[in-house]
Order: structure tokens, then C-alpha cells, then sequence
């Protein structure tokens, strides 16, 4: 029988889950899961989250609130491990191995940090620095062919490709480079109030993002409030790019191709248009928020979720930091 491809996902518990992390992420997992086509792995990155001061009780609460609504966005742990980064030592301990095989030079170029320490500048800290090659950690140690990601994240694949190159060079083959994954059907949700910008929870506007967790009114009064343009026809074009976002919103809720919706709403005016868009938004988040509820409602159960996938994952991993430590030179213990 031939093995399937491999495939790690991570997403930190930073924050609250936007609409944009949905569509952008987690929807295609659960899409990706549902092909049986690959062996996944589903991270929640919480080591990499500390590179940002984090008050605990609220780390803790972002932690379990991801894992849920992991559950309730349809990823299902029967099938594949879904499972916290810090579970699993073998992070840290390749993620040593890979920083002293990382140049400063590389570290420096990474436009991530770059930007992290413009925002962070009271902490500018070292793992800020060698974050990449925690990342790079998180995948190789998996040996994943492929992995799901935005192309803010992009740079840190490249520079994980060159790490397991360089490593395979110097110590014989070890590790599987990966390929970025990029899905089929996969919108950027953009800004509601600067449709240039990403959808972003760290946007200080909070009318310019919707949580996966919005109440409905929450949903339809920022909807409402979405920039738009001063014409008032649904379509595509020029000077269109608040209403091309809401269109693009609302085809990935409704299935609905973007012609498709312009046909739809021919003629019909905004104020209709974005009341079906904050409908159709929140008949796509109410089911997962009740499935949310009821999961927070049962943590023995998500307890076991997170604990045999880091089981699992750890079996995983334990292979590949076992085969490096040895070729290393680390005495066996
Ligand atoms: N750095 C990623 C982000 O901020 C999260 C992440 C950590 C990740 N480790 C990963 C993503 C491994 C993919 C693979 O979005």
C-alpha cells in the first residue's frame, strides 16, 4: 500500500479566531481531512505564542477556545491528532538542533520579525528571533510533505526547505523537505473597513473583523458598517474592493461561484446585499458556535482529545529527534 502524504497544520492560540482564519485555514483542513488523501497533523502552536508577552489566564482560555472551535469547525480527532506544541518536547528539543544550524543573517531577513519587533519594541526578545526555526521544528519533525499555509508564512517555509537541505548535506538524508499546500477554493478575507488589508484580530477597529464566536448582532451590525464604495451595484471591478470582499465572503459561506452572486443581486442594491451576506454568515457560524458550547461544557473530553494527540504526535516525532540526536554525535543514553 502506498503511504499517505503527510500534511502538519498549526495555527497559535493567539487570540480570538476570525472569519478570515476560517475561511483561510481551518475550513480547507477540514476539507483536506475529509479527501482521506492525507496523513494530518493539526498543531495548536502555543510555544511559538510566548514570543508575545501572554497574561496566562487568558493564554490558558485562548488555548482551549482554539481546540474547541477546531472540533467545531468540523476537524475530527477520531481521524487525525489534533494536539498543543508545548505536549510535545520533541519541539523545543529539535527546534535547538535547527537554531544552531540557522544564520543570523537568515533570522534577520525574515519580514515577520522585522514587523514583530516594530510592534513589540519593549520585547523584542530572542525567541521573536529564532522563531523560524521552531517552525521549521514543528514540520520537520513530522517529515511532512505538505504544509497549509498563508503567504504571510511563506518565508519561514522557504527557510525551513533550506534547513532540512542543509541538514540532509552536512549529516545524510534526515529529513523530507516539504512543499508549501495552497488550497483549491481558498478566499482572502480582507479588512471590512480597509478591504487592502487582511481580516486581522489585531486590528484596532473591531467593526473591521468578525470572531467566529460574534453574536449575530454583532455579525450583521459590522456587516453593515463594511466599507463599500459609492456606487451601488454588486460586482467586481475597478474601485470595488469593499464589495468584491463582501462577495467574497459571502460565496465562501454559500458555495455560490462570484458570477453567481452577481447574477443574484442584480439590480438589488447594497443595504439587501450585505443584509444576505450577514444572513448567510450567521447560519454558518451558529452551528459551530453551538457545537462550541457544548464542548466548552465538556472538558474530560477535550482533556482526552489533546492527550492522545500528543500521544500520537509524540510517537511521530520521537522518531525523527532520535534519528538527529544520534547523527548529531549525542551519545545514546
Ligand atoms: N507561524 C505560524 C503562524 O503564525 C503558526 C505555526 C507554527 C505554523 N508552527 C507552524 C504553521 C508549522 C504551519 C506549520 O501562522
Amino acid at each position: 500500500m502506498e503511504e499517505k502524504k503527510r500534511i502538519l497544520s498549526g495555527i497559535q492560540p493567539s487570540g480570538a479566531l476570525t472569519l478570515g482564519n476560517y475561511v483561510g485555514a481551518l475550513r480547507n483542513w477540514v476539507e483536506l481531512q475529509k479527501t482521506d488523501e492525507y496523513d494530518c497533523y493539526f498543531m495548536l502552536a502555543d510555544l511559538h505564542t510566548i514570543t508575545v508577552r501572554q497574561e496566562a489566564k487568558d493564554f490558558r482560555k485562548n488555548a482551549m477556545d482554539l481546540l474547541a472551535l477546531f472540533i467545531a469547525c468540523g476537524l475530527d480527532p477520531e481521524k487525525n491528532p489534533i494536539f498543543f506544541q508545548s505536549h510535545v518536547p520533541a519541539h523545543a528539543q529539535l527546534s535547538w538542533v535547527l537554531t544552531c544550524n540557522t544564520y543570523m543573517g537568515e533570522l534577520s531577513r525574515m519580514t515577520q520579525f522585522k514587523d514583530k519587533s516594530q510592534k513589540h519594541t519593549g520585547n523584542i526578545n530572542a525567541g521573536l528571533f529564532t522563531y523560524p526555526s521552531l517552525m521549521a521544528a514543528d514540520i520537520l519533525l513530522y517529515q511532512a510533505d505538505l504544509v497549509p499555509v498563508g503567504a504571510d508564512q511563506n518565508q519561514h517555509l522557504e527557510l525551513t526547505r533550506d534547513l532540512a537541505n542543509r541538514f540532509n548535506n552536512a549529516y545524510s538524508e534526515t529529513f523530507k523537505v516539504p512543499e508549501g499546500y495552497i488550497p483549491k477554493v481558498g478566499a482572502r478575507v480582507m479588512s471590512l473597513q480597509d478591504p487592502m488589508q487582511k481580516m486581522s484580530k489585531s486590528d484596532p477597529n473591531e467593526n473591521s473583523y468578525i470572531l467566529l464566536l460574534d453574536s449575530p448582532d454583532a455579525v450583521v451590525r459590522k456587516i453593515k458598517r463594511a466599507v463599500t464604495d459609492s456606487g451601488s451595484e454588486v460586482r467586481r471591478g475597478e474601485g470595488k474592493a469593499g464589495i468584491e470582499n463582501l462577495m467574497s465572503i459571502y460565496s465562501a459561506m454559500t458555495g455560490k461561484s462570484l458570477e453567481e452572486v452577481e447574477a443574484e443581486f442584480e439590480g438589488k442594491g447594497y443595504g439587501i446585499f450585505k443584509a444576505a451576506v450577514a444572513d448567510a454568515v450567521v447560519e454558518t457560524l451558529t452551528p459551530i458556535q453551538a457545537r462550541y458550547r457544548e464542548l466548552m461544557e465538556n472538558k474530560d473530553y477535550l482533556q482526552q482529545v489533546y492527550r492522545s494527540g500528543a500521544e500520537i504526535a509524540s510517537r511521530t516525532a520521537a522518531k525523527t529527534l532520535a534519528k538527529v540526536y544520534r547523527k548529531v554525535g549525542f551519545i545514546q543514553p
